[in-house]
């Protein structure tokens, strides 16, 4: 008898589908205009001894990065954590309702590694405001609180929406709202994706990203 319900869910939740209605996803690209954005907008940070090359790489529209916890930080005098991160650099912001969009991969393996933040500048918090990170194949905020498991081997869309004036971040996997925090710090924000070794991290740490949309509400 439960078997037939869930058939019948699964049928009509089939039906509404292909009616194009979103039973329980959302949007949240609604309202916002989508801002232009190429290559030469992105500024890399990876291993300062290395040839970029060597960490990264942009093939068929899919951005590949990766690192290793033995490589060096992205700048001489650094003492961060090694990292390859693409810096959406022609967007730094300071005020207003902004929005990241990607769709990321992660192969099984890498963990121990921040995939994506928002970075503060003249924040507190080793300046990132909003931290997504992977962990044995969860994607979590910082190491406070599992966003969504099961992300290794798959490719997975998300969504960041920072509205700086509420000082609120909004984090969607798959058009699904996943976390609301508040920003941690920082007076001016960035956009970054990667690979960015955090504690207790594999050796080879890897994530790949295509369609990546910056878009902005406009007053
Ligand atoms: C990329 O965007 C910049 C503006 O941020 C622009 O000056 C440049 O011409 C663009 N390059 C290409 C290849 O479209
Ligand atoms: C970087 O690339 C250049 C030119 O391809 C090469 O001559 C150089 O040895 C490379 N450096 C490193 C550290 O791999
Ligand atoms: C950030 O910069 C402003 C000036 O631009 C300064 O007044 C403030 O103290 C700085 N905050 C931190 C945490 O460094």
């Amino acid at each position: 008898m439960g078997s037939l319900l869930f058939h019948l869910l699964v049928f009509v939740f089939l039906i509404l589908h292909l009616h194009g209605f979103h039973v329980v996803t959302v949007d949240p690209t609604l309202g916002f205009t989508l801002l232009p954005l190429n290559n030469s907008n992105f500024h890399v940070l990876s291993p300062y001894n290395l040839n970029t090359s060597s960490r990264y790489s942009f093939i068929h529209g899919i951005h590949k990065l990766w690192v290793l916890a033995s490589d060096m930080p992205h700048a001489p005098q650094s003492l961060t954590l090694p990292r390859t991160e693409l810096d959406v650099e022609v967007y730094h912001y300071a005020s207003g309702v902004w929005q990241f969009e990607g769709q990321a991969y992660i192969p099984s393996g890498t963990t121990g590694v921040c995939i994506m933040q928002i970075f503060g500048m003249n924040g507190t918090n080793g300046g990132s405001t909003m931290m997504l990170r992977v962990y044995n194949g969860a994607l979590m905020y910082y190491r406070r609180k599992l966003v969504m498991d099961g992300i290794y081997g798959r490719w997975f869309q998300l969504n960041v929406i920072h509205d700086v004036g509420s000082r609120n971040i909004k984090v969607f996997i798959d058009n699904e709202l996943k976390l609301d925090v508040n920003q941690l710090g920082g007076d001016r924000f960035s956009f970054k994706f990667g690979v960015y070794m955090q504690k207790f991290s594999s050796y080879f740490m890897e994530s790949m990203w295509k369609g990546i949309k910056i878009m902005k509400l406009l007053e």
